[in-house]
């Protein structure tokens, strides 16, 4: 088991919403020093993975299994932390790597607190995918007074009582909620932006409801919402 005591370090680098350019200098330098390098993978396939592999140089890369849940079941979470203080017990220094930035829908938070007493942590931000977008548009998200809302959709009811509180409201996780988003929009009141693949080669970015697919099944797509200034 491993003893904080011994200066175990586990490092997690937000590594950006795609382009491989977006990472961080000190995000970059981490995770080609570490000798191990943990994936978050649905079925197998890590995003995360993709956007860093240029950046490896032989290192172990550890896949660990998290299924597409708003909490992830104790078992996995569990398999996990294990999984994670047996490869550090071994190479006392690893590099978690997620996409976007770690303090946003992060699957790690979920087993920070199994590691945070056995091992020191270190989290490196990244840049996050609806900044991104909206620097991609190009959209100021809010100016002076006005207020953001960040909305995870497929955990939401009711989403139209959001939006009378905020200026600006970015929609997360829109895979196969569309159809719920277009139904309270207001067109004559907000302007409306679809991003597809944010900082990707196959990024796509549309302007207005007609834009969206009610069918879309894109996990990394994103809506934002903008009341038009008077
Ligand atoms: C679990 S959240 C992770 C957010 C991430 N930590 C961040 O900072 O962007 C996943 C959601 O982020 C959005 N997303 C992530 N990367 C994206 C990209 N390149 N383009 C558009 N949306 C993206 C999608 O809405 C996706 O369903």
């Amino acid at each position: 088991m491993c003893n904080k005591g011994e200066t175990v370090k586990l490092y997690v680098v937000g590594v950006g919403p795609g382009d491989p350019e977006l990472i961080t200098l000190k995000g970059r330098k981490v995770l080609e020093e570490a000798p191990v390098v943990f994936c978050p993978s649905t079925k197998g396939h890590s995003r995360a993975l993709e956007i860093i592999r240029g950046f490896l140089k032989g290192q172990k890369v550890v896949l660990l299994e998290f299924p597409m849940k708003a909490q992830n079941p104790k078992v996995h979470l569990t398999k996990a932390s294990e999984v994670i203080l047996k490869e550090l017990e071994r190479f006392k220094t690893g590099t978690y790597v997620t996409l976007g930035d770690p303090s946003l829908y992060c699957t790690f938070f979920w087993i920070y607190d199994h590691l945070r007493e056995k091992v020191s942590v270190e989290i490196i931000p990244g840049v996050s995918s609806f900044t991104a977008a909206a620097c991609a548009i190009p959209l100021p998200l809010v100016l002076g007074e006005e207020k953001l809302a960040l909305i995870p959709v497929l955990y939401c009811e009711n989403l139209s009582t959001y939006i009378n509180d905020f200026d600006t409201l970015v929609f997360l996780k829109v895979k196969g909620k569309i159809k719920d988003l277009k139904e309270f929009i207001d067109v004559d009141r907000y302007r409306v932006f679809y991003i597809k693949r944010a900082t990707l080669p196959e990024q796509k970015i549309w302007e207005g409801l007609e834009a969206l697919e009610d069918n879309d099944e894109d996990y990394l797509s994103l809506v934002v919402v903008k009341k038009c200034r008077s």
